[in-house]
């Protein structure tokens, strides 16, 4: 709780589909403010490194691969209970479930091709934007 940050990601369906604007504008209509921003295209093994955690998972090699299939856009989020409230507004993580008017119910294809990332909690968070971003990009 409090005034927390978190990393999101538009994922490459967001970024070629021009989802980007639509995205940002309901996160800044959501009491979310951008502390950092940047576009970027992984490498797969920079991709398998940020998704260690799911090594095990049989979808790996198909998430690392479209995580590095084109452009994304990385941000850092600061607000109240942000990390939570990003969760509730992206949506579950099959679009087919997300819950109406969320982000993955409105963009997202598939369980893959889920249009946004969102930190699951403080630790992962930390973790996340230092991955991709140094102190002094974090405004
Ligand atoms: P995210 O929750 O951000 O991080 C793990 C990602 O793996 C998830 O979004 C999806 O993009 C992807 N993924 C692909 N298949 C699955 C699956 N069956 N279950 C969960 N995540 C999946």
């Amino acid at each position: 709780m409090g005034l927390e940050r978190t990393l999101t990601i538009i994922k490459p369906d967001g970024v070629e589909q021009q989802n980007v604007g639509d995205i940002i504008k309901k996160l800044e209509g959501n009491q979310f403010r951008i502390k950092a921003v940047k576009m970027v295209r992984l490498m797969r093994q920079q991709a398998e490194k940020f998704y260690a955690v799911h090594r095990e998972r049989d979808f790996f090699n198909d998430l690392t691969r479209y995580m590095s299939s084109g452009p994304i856009l990385v941000l850092v989020l600061e607000g109240e209970n942000a990390i939570d409230r990003l969760r509730d507004l992206m949506g579950a993580t099959d679009p087919r479930k997300a819950a109406k008017g969320t982000i993955r119910q409105l963009y997202a294809t598939s369980i893959e091709k889920n249009v946004i990332h969102g930190s699951d909690g403080p630790a992962t968070a930390k973790t996340e934007i230092s991955y991709f971003f140094s102190a002094l990009e974090v405004l």
